[in-house]
């Protein structure tokens, strides 16, 4: 079963930001099929290294639409996608570095906290002002 699903409460309004929603959604339940059939470190890395892409892309254009508005919260949104980024890195720096580090309850803790709370806290406060 995939770990996360999209919800239409993580709608936006805004159409790309919300595509970009959607496959980071799929690249994580790959990462995650990934670890749960025990894929090679290399496999695992690879998706890793492709979500870190992703994600960085996506906070950009979040980013860039944030600037344009002089949206208030710019600074405190910006310091967690930096915050979230990191934790991709230390992530990939454990598959990296431990050969039997068990990731799965870390991705599974954090993924939860990336997409719930910053797609419900934050990204929604954003599209929220972004609707109007
Ligand atoms: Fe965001
Ligand atoms: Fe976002």
């Amino acid at each position: 079963m995939a770990l996360l699903e999209f919800r239409d409460d993580f709608n936006t309004g805004n159409s790309s930001i919300d595509h970009e929603h959607k496959e980071l959604i799929n690249l994580i339940n790959e990462l995650h099929e990934s670890l749960q059939s025990k894929d090679t470190k290399n496999d695992v890395e690879d998706i890793l290294g492709e979500l870190h892409g992703q994600v960085s892309s996506h906070f950009a254009l979040e980013e860039k639409v944030m600037r344009d508005m002089k949206y208030v919260e710019v600074n405190e949104h910006c310091a967690d996608h930096n915050r979230l980024l990191g934790e991709i890195l230390d992530i990939a720096d454990a598959v990296h570095n431990d050969e039997n580090y068990d990731y799965m309850p870390r991705l599974e803790r954090e993924v939860q906290s990336w997409f719930v709370n910053h797609f419900k806290e934050m990204d929604a406060r954003l599209h929220a002002v972004l609707k109007h």
